[in-house]
């Protein structure tokens, strides 16, 4: 929705694809589903409600067909990162997750991560789940309401 919105205001094509993965096959399922409860959305703005769910059954919405299709989903563990096809990468969001590793281990995976993003490509973690290390090849975002790297360009120091 976030790129939707992005690509609209500068009149791009909306062409992109988003892959979610999770080691969960049951997460997976309903992930793909594309129905939320509607309290999800409690404090959404009504127009972007309106522009990306429809009612659904009971206390449901479900997403728009048009950002549906551009959404895969497949079963990965972070831990094995090193063998996923998934490289080029603009954007990686990795919430939620860290918290069940050790430190090293969050290191390690954030790592792998920031291999798979192309140049320039943003990695965007929750709140809190890395401190005190700066990875190597990223330069952090400077803002205290994300906590986000870029990926230097290859002739940047
Ligand atoms: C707290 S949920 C967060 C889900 C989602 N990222 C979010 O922010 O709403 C954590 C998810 O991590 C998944 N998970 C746990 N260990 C994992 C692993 N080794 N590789 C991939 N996913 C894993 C769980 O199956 C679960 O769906």
């Amino acid at each position: 929705m976030t790129l939707n919105e992005c690509m609209e205001q500068l009149a791009l094509q909306p062409l992109f694809g988003v892959t979610g993965s999770d080691i969960s096959q049951p997460a997976i399922e309903k992930a793909r589903q594309g129905q939320f409860n509607a309290r999800k959305l409690l404090g959404m703005d009504e127009d972007m409600k309106s522009r990306y769910f429809r009612p659904a059954e009971r206390n449901t919405v479900e997403i728009v067909s048009s950002i549906r299709d551009r959404v895969c989903f497949t079963r990965l563990n972070v831990l094995d990162l090193d063998k996923a096809p998934m490289h080029g990468m603009n954007i990686i969001f990795c919430q939620n997750l860290l918290i069940y590793f050790r430190r090293w281990r969050r290191r390690e995976i954030v790592k792998r991560l920031a291999e798979r993003l192309a140049p320039g490509g943003l990695l965007v973690l929750g709140q809190g789940e890395l401190t005190d290390w700066q990875p190597p090849g990223l330069q952090r975002v400077p803002s205290e309401h994300v906590l986000a790297w870029i990926k230097r360009q290859s002739d940047e120091e």
